[in-house]
């Protein structure tokens, strides 16, 4: 009898042990590894998620390995197989290309590693999770931002006779997010199109979201139409601030309406200045812990909620086959009548950025 409880116990301690290495990862003690991949720090935003995530994951115990790929797309795909031959269980991306990341995933998965696709999405069944903002809405609220200031609806000024110039300046075509942010404006804008009140004179997107690149883009559509531009749906602030650049050098900034998106400190001191119309508000501090949160379900083998099911075909546009679970966080336009309530007094962009010169008589108080 006696024995037998000792064996019991033995055996219990040994169970116990077992489970603890498993939580602390490899034999040996070492902690549970979680890969961050990045496209680029280009964009204000992904330098803080990923400091924000580090963060996080360390709190919880993990290592974290992150990795930035300078808006290189082959070299993102190395990074993450790198990263797989390094022993991360856990890896979150924000793709450069969502297509071709899908080949360095699914690598990844058939690893065994659990991959959660971070704002943006990959074309593959083998991702875990898709979390990311409701990027169809922040096309809406660009369009209806950029619409409201020309005085749309009944606007006596564009009519049939008269249509607003639109100028349509999409993200980089190999992120699906510019894609589901062009289905938003689009939503808005052809009722406008269709009764001939609004013109779109250019149709461009814009390679890796980069502000030189919009730049460029907007003073070629500028010569081409002799100026004659009434407005510009833009997709981000970083494009909007690169194009603003080239408006002003024709003494257009603050004349014609322009949208982003991201709430950057930048975008948001243009809008304080009057010369960009409307951001859109995504708040990371809750995507980010989302994303973490979930990473660490998975890795526990712990249920995780809150997600739903989409084909891939209904988020792309594509003939793709199969679907992925997803999240969307709801948005909110931005613009000068509540950048302070919704971005300064939130403590999302510091005061002294936002009103960076402006003068101390027309700023609002420090929160
Ligand atoms: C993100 C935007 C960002 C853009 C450029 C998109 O995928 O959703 O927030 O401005 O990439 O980095």
């Amino acid at each position: 009898m006696k024995s037998n409880r000792v064996l019991i116990a033995i055996f219990s301690l040994m169970v116990i042990g077992s489970m603890l290495l498993a939580a602390c990862g490899a034999a040996g003690g070492g902690k549970i590894k979680v890969g961050l991949s990045f496209s680029d720090f280009a964009t204000e935003r992904w330098k803080n998620e990923d400091t924000l995530m580090r963060k996080l994951l360390e709190e919880k115990g993990y290592e974290v390995i992150s990795q930035e790929a300078n808006h290189d797309v082959k070299l993102q795909n190395d990074q993450i197989d790198n990263m797989v031959a390094q022993g991360i269980k856990g890896l979150i991306v924000i793709a450069e290309d969502g297509a071709a990341a899908a080949t360095a995933v699914e690598k990844a998965a058939a690893a065994g590693v659990k991959v959660i696709a971070y704002d943006r999405l990959i074309k593959t069944q083998s991702i875990s999770a898709y979390l990311s903002f409701d990027n169809v809405e922040v096309g809406r609220q660009e369009a209806l931002g950029v619409m409201t200031a020309l005085g749309l609806p009944g606007s006596t000024t564009w009519t049939k006779d008269n249509p607003a110039k639109v100028v349509l300046s999409g993200g980089s075509p190999t992120d699906n997010n510019a894609v589901l942010v062009r289905q938003g404006q689009m939503e808005i804008l052809q009722p406008y199109i269709d009764e001939g009140v609004i013109t779109i004179v250019a149709d461009q997107w814009v390679d890796n979201w980069d502000a030189a690149n919009a730049q460029r883009m907007m003073e070629n559509i500028l010569t081409a139409q002799n100026n004659q531009i009434d407005a510009v749906v833009a997709s981000n602030d970083g494009t909007a601030l690169g194009e603003l650049q080239a408006l002003a050098a024709q003494g257009l900034a603050g004349k014609v309406p322009i949208s982003g998106q991201d709430a950057t400190a930048d975008g948001c001191n243009s809008i304080v200045k009057g010369e960009q119309t409307v951001s859109v508000y995504k708040d990371i501090r809750l995507l980010s812990p989302k994303a973490v949160d979930m990473m660490d379900a998975l890795l526990k083998g712990e249920p995780v909620t809150g997600l739903q099911e989409y084909t891939l075909k209904v988020l792309t546009g594509e003939d793709l086959e199969g679907s992925i679970q997803a999240l969307f966080l709801p948005v909110e336009q931005v613009t000068k009548d509540n950048v302070y309530e919704l971005i300064v007094k939130s403590g999302f962009q510091p005061y002294d950025d936002v009103y960076r010169d402006i003068p101390d008589a027309d700023r609002p108080p420090k929160p």
